[in-house]
This record gives C-alpha cells, structure tokens and sequence, in this order.
C-alpha cells in the first residue's frame, strides 16, 4: 500500500497551484466576457446606426479587383469600412511599395484584421479604428469603398473637399448621386449573390 505523507511544503505548493489556476480560470472567462460584451455592443451600434454591417468582398471578385486598380510605389490607398482588410492585404501583396490604411470602426473586425495582416507579414498596411466620416483622407491617392447606397451619398461631400489632386475612388456595387463613374467594370465570378458584381470608378 502507497502511502503519502502531506509534508507542509507539498500542502503550500498544491494550494497555491490550485489558487493560481482558479485565478487564470476567473481571469480567462472575465476577458471572454468582456469580448461578448464589446461584440455585442458592436453590432447593437450597427443596427441602431444603420450602417454598413461587415459582409466580406467574395474572394471570386478580389484578383479582379487588384487587376482594375493601378497603384504606383508611394502610392496610398485607403479601404474606408475595411472589414478584415482582405482588399488591403490583395493589393499590398502586389504592390510592396505603397501604404494601404483600412478605417474600420468594428473593435473585433479591427482586432481581426490586425492578426491576418500580422500573418501575411505584411509592414504596408494600417488600419486605424475610427469613423470614416471623420477621418482625414487628404494624403489618399486611391479610396476604395463596400458601404451602403446612402452611406457612399454621405460620404461625397468629404470626399470632394478632401480630395483634390486626381484621386481615384473605386465604389463597389453603388454609384455617387450626381457624379458620373469614369468606368464601370462588370465583375464576373460571383455565383448565387446579387453583390459584388459591378466596381465603379470615378475621379476627384
Ligand atoms: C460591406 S463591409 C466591407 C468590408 C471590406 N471593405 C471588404 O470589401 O471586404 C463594410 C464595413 O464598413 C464598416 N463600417 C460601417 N460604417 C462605418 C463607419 N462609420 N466607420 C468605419 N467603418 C464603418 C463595417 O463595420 C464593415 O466592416
């Protein structure tokens, strides 16, 4: 028969074991809550906004789109409602040599776009979490934009105080009130899905 004999030692090391796992525990689920919590208040803003929600560019359309944007080295362009900057990473991979900045005002989109910049390697890409109603695009030589109808109607007028110098904005799927494209492409690809199938593209 095995018989252990609980020296005071082995009792402080087995409770102090068990107390520092009860704390990772408490801590693991407090930060899993507060997670929950910044989600849901994330998407509840959405709502009551009515703004865009965070619907992802179909992979099908995303080469077709790096093909349609010409970007020179210096270059910056920026993704205003980037999402997971997947449109970012497809043309920063292809043009090393310019900065793309995605706005995203989504903590956890934010948070995600982060980690898939991280894992492209990526050095190129910014994304700043705000309002892309309110944040300066005065340095953009390329603006591309996925938002709601009304939403590219509201942003217009920022973009032709802030823009001045020949900037090339890409609205997909929904065209400015008032201002004519200067090409349209028609995006072949997207299967079953009534988005994602037209870029329009216009200078400022
Ligand atoms: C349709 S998704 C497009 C995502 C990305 N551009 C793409 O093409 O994959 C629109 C994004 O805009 C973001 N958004 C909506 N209103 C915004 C605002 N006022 N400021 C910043 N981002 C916003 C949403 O959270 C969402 O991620």
């Amino acid at each position: 028969m095995l018989v252990f004999s609980l020296t005071p030692e082995y009792y402080a090391a087995y409770v102090l074991y068990n107390h520092t796992m009860l704390v990772f525990t408490n801590v693991f689920f407090i930060l899993l809550l507060l997670g929950l919590c910044a989600w849901m208040l994330d998407q509840f803003q959405t709502l009551v906004t009515m703004e865009a929600p965070w619907v992802k560019t179909p992979n099908e359309v995303l080469d077709q789109i790096a093909e349609k944007i010409t970007i020179k080295p210096g270059d910056i362009v920026y993704d205003l409602g980037c999402g997971d900057a997947q449109v970012l990473i497809q043309l920063a991979k292809k043009n090393p040599n310019a900065t793309f900045i995605g706005v995203e005002k989504l903590n956890y989109v934010c948070a995600l776009a982060w980690l898939k910049i991280k894992k492209a390697g990526l050095h190129n890409v910014i994304i700043k979490k705000g309002d892309l109603y309110k944040l300066s695009i005065k340095d953009a030589t390329h603006i591309y934009l996925w938002i709601y109808p009304q939403m590219v109607n509201k942003i217009l007028p920022k973009l032709e105080r802030e823009l001045t110098q020949g900037v090339t904005v890409y609205s997909m799927d929904f065209p400015f009130h008032g201002k004519d494209p200067v090409a349209v492409y028609d995006l072949s690809g997207v299967k079953n899905k009534s988005y994602a199938r037209k870029l329009f593209e216009y200078r400022f």
